[in-house]
């Protein structure tokens, strides 16, 4: 039954998780949820009130300004509090900055309930860095999702390009492998394929070829 299915979707930055879940949740008529959004948006509350890695002030503001999402024809929104912050936090700043406050214990605590309580009734797909390993250890399906960093930079190259936004392509590839370093690294809830996750490395593969694959295993459901 779909409207109970839990999907976790995990991988390194610009594997094609949030592009992947957005159509199957789509597909199959239930939830997407963004974690990956909801520490951007811990990270612009550090940013905006200049907290650095202070976790309490940090949790303090979330929790009297809620995260919350929404919907308007571009696609999904972020609100932290009454605060639209879905582009702000698709900043260089939030960006560069997000490991390390995603790196906080106690951060990681804090969202991973309100994931779970999200996730509690099923027909959910979510993507991040440990749906599949600590978030939601028990979901009925498990993708792990790769390409190489030479891809991933290229296509966060023609995202940028698409917006008008020229970037340069070495930068974006040391952002992402950085990136990938830290998160993999990290103390608490590494970036890590579960033992239980199903791996897709899709290198050459297009958006249409993944998403059908996932959607294979979920129609057996
Ligand atoms: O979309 P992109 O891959 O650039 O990143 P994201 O999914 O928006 O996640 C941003 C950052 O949040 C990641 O680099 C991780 O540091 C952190 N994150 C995490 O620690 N755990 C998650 N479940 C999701 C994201
Ligand atoms: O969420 P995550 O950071 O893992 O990646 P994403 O934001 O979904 O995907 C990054 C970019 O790669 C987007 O511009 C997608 O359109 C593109 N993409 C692709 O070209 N081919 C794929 N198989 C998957 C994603």
């Amino acid at each position: 039954n779909l409207n109970e299915i839990r999907i976790a979707i995990d991988g390194p930055a610009s594997s094609g998780k949030s592009t992947v879940a957005k159509i199957i949740a789509k597909d199959f008529d239930i939830i997407y949820l963004d974690t990956g959004a909801m520490y951007r948006a811990a990270t612009y509350v550090a940013l905006s009130n200049d907290l650095d890695d202070d976790f309490a002030q940090i949790i303090a503001i979330l929790k009297e300004n809620p995260i919350s999402f929404g919907t308007s024809s571009e696609g999904q929104l972020v609100y932290v509090g009454e605060v639209d912050v879905t582009h702000a936090i698709r900043q260089n700043d939030v960006t560069n900055a997000v490991s390390k406050i995603s790196a906080i214990p106690e951060i990681r605590e804090y969202l991973v309930d309100a994931q779970r309580e999200i996730a509690s009734h099923g027909g959910i797909v979510m993507d991040g860095r440990d749906i599949g390993t600590v978030v939601l250890p028990d979901a009925e399906l498990k993708i792990f999702l790769v390409a190489s960093v030479e891809e991933r930079a290229e296509r966060r190259y023609k995202e940028n390009l698409a917006k008008g936004i020229e970037t340069d392509y070495e930068q974006l590839k040391f952002e992402i492998a950085e990136r990938d370093r830290k998160d993999s690294t990290r103390e608490v809830s590494p970036l890590k394929q579960a033992d239980d996750a199903i791996l897709i490395d899709t290198t050459g593969m297009s958006i249409a070829a993944v998403v059908s694959k996932i959607e294979s295993f979920v129609k057996k459901f």
